[in-house]
């Protein structure tokens, strides 16, 4: 077994779900009206995803650690034919969310015009499910696929594993040095509101008051204004 590989993943793990939380959490905040929608923070969040999992973290392991599971636990083929297919669906999801956040943003203009709170409204149900996608997702890899890793995989078999899950730049996959991600992170960290992150909590402006019903002098005046005018 290999501790370091393990704890790198685990560590990967840990990075994507507080990411996540804060995306679910910040939206959520925002779709009951207590800030201000976060476009910079939700942007970035997806720039992260797209570029950090998606780009990094599954590609290592749909090109080192599953195929080496696989080869010792052959029976695991249907849980890592299901992992593999997610790393596809959530790659869309995240590009559909970047479809959905690039469209509300030009329907907010201090508050929601034409029909952006609807929008914004099923763009919150989105993010909470793709939340819910990922986090399943990673517990599967935590629950089914580690643990037999741990148990049947030789020195052998997880020295490329782990010269990959540690490599700062890989060169198979781009030159995406981990300063990158940690880069993103900390933006992430300074756009996300209070208490989540380190931004002000920018609270939406109330919406102007309804009209005062009109008194009864002010609709006689009127109407008296009407007679003299035809006159
Ligand atoms: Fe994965
Ligand atoms: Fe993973």
């Amino acid at each position: 077994m290999s501790q370091a590989a393990l704890d790198i993943l685990k560590r990967e793990h840990r990075a994507i779900s507080a990411v996540l939380f804060c995306l679910k959490h910040t939206v959520g905040e925002a779709r009951r009206g207590a800030i201000v929608p976060p476009f910079a923070m939700i942007h970035a969040v997806l720039d992260y995803l797209t570029s950090f999992p998606n780009r990094f973290h599954h590609p290592k392991e749909d090109t080192y650690l599953f195929p080496a599971v696989l080869a010792r636990a052959p029976d695991l083929e249907p849980v890592i034919a299901d992992l593999l297919a997610q790393h596809e669906e959530g790659e869309e999801r995240v590009s559909d969310l970047k479809d959905r956040a690039a469209e509300l943003q030009t329907l907010w203009n201090g508050r929601w015009q034409g029909d952006g709170a609807a929008k914004f409204e099923a763009f919150a149900d989105a993010v909470d499910s793709y939340v819910d996608f990922e986090r399943a997702h990673g517990r599967k890899e935590g629950v089914e696929v580690m643990p037999r890793a741990q148990e049947a995989l030789t020195e052998e078999d997880w020295a490329p594993i782990e010269a990959a899950f540690s490599a700062n730049d890989d060169p198979i996959f781009g030159e995406e040095p981990r300063s990158r991600f940690d880069n993103l992170y900390s933006r992430i960290v300074a756009l996300a509101p209070a208490p989540m992150g380190y931004a002000e909590r920018e609270k939406p402006a109330k919406a102007p008051p309804p009209p005062e019903p009109e008194s009864r002098l002010e609709r006689a005046s009127r109407q008296k204004l009407l007679t003299l005018n035809w006159i």
